[in-house]
């Protein structure tokens, strides 16, 4: 009813944002039907489209992300793909994407691929962007933590590979920010040097950075990874 009377009146939903629930939804996937927050349970879970099956760069999307998944795994990050084909689809297209697993040091898909043929967790996540791919998703990322909140969110276009490398960075830099009272420069790694937030006084800094830290600038204040200790 809500689909329709936007449709009608051309109503967009507000995008999703940081900091904002990820809405919860029940879905088909090739590993079964999945209750989306319930799936999460207590670990931090990556949600991505793809715009089709039986294409190239999302072949090698899949496959490379298939290969990464153990890396996921230490990050306690489940990971489910998207797209708006069919279940039989997806089943007929993941031996395509064993055979290309080569050419991207790739592995057979190892994780659960929602068939949205009716579009609805599509435009739950704002993932169809018209402009660019009409009736397609995109390439979207949500990272989404135990709290179900959003805590990344990325949009690339149909023609362009992600790098799943630096989606797992930054879920590197958001778990560590979770626990302690950092950021994380430019280009950093996990075990790179960071930045005590601005918003922490010295003074109570120095109850959580009891060995001190470099003072590059009054406002910039860099301490070792405090994960590594
Ligand atoms: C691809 O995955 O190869 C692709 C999909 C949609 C548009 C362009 C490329």
């Amino acid at each position: 009813m809500i689909r329709l009377i936007k449709k009608i009146f051309k109503m967009k939903s507000p995008a999703l944002q940081i900091g904002d629930i990820a809405p919860d939804f029940k879905a088909q996937t090739t590993e079964g039907v999945i209750n989306f927050h319930e799936w999460i349970g207590d670990s931090y879970a990556m949600l991505f489209s793809h715009p089709k099956d039986f294409t190239p760069v999302c072949s090698t999307e899949l496959s490379r992300t298939a290969a990464l998944k153990s890396e996921f795994d230490k990050r306690n990050t489940k990971i489910m793909g998207l797209s708006v084909d069919s279940l039989e689809d997806h089943e007929r297209w993941q031996e395509d994407i064993t055979d290309v697993a080569t050419l991207c040091k790739g592995e057979s898909v190892n994780f659960p691929l929602i068939a949205d043929k009716d579009k609805k967790i599509s435009e739950l996540y704002g993932m169809i962007h018209p402009g660019e791919l009409d009736n397609l998703t995109i390439r979207s990322v949500f990272i989404v933590g135990p709290d179900k909140k959003v805590k990344l969110s990325m949009t690339y276009p149909a023609s362009t590979g992600r790098n799943f490398d630096e989606i797992l960075r930054t879920l590197d830099s958001i778990q560590l920010t979770a626990q302690h009272k950092v950021a994380t420069p430019v280009d950093w790694k996990s075990g790179d040097d960071c930045i005590i937030i601005p918003s922490l006084s010295d003074e109570e800094a120095k109850e959580f950075f009891v060995n001190g830290w470099k003072t590059i600038k009054s406002y910039f204040r860099l301490v070792p990874d405090p994960s590594k200790k």
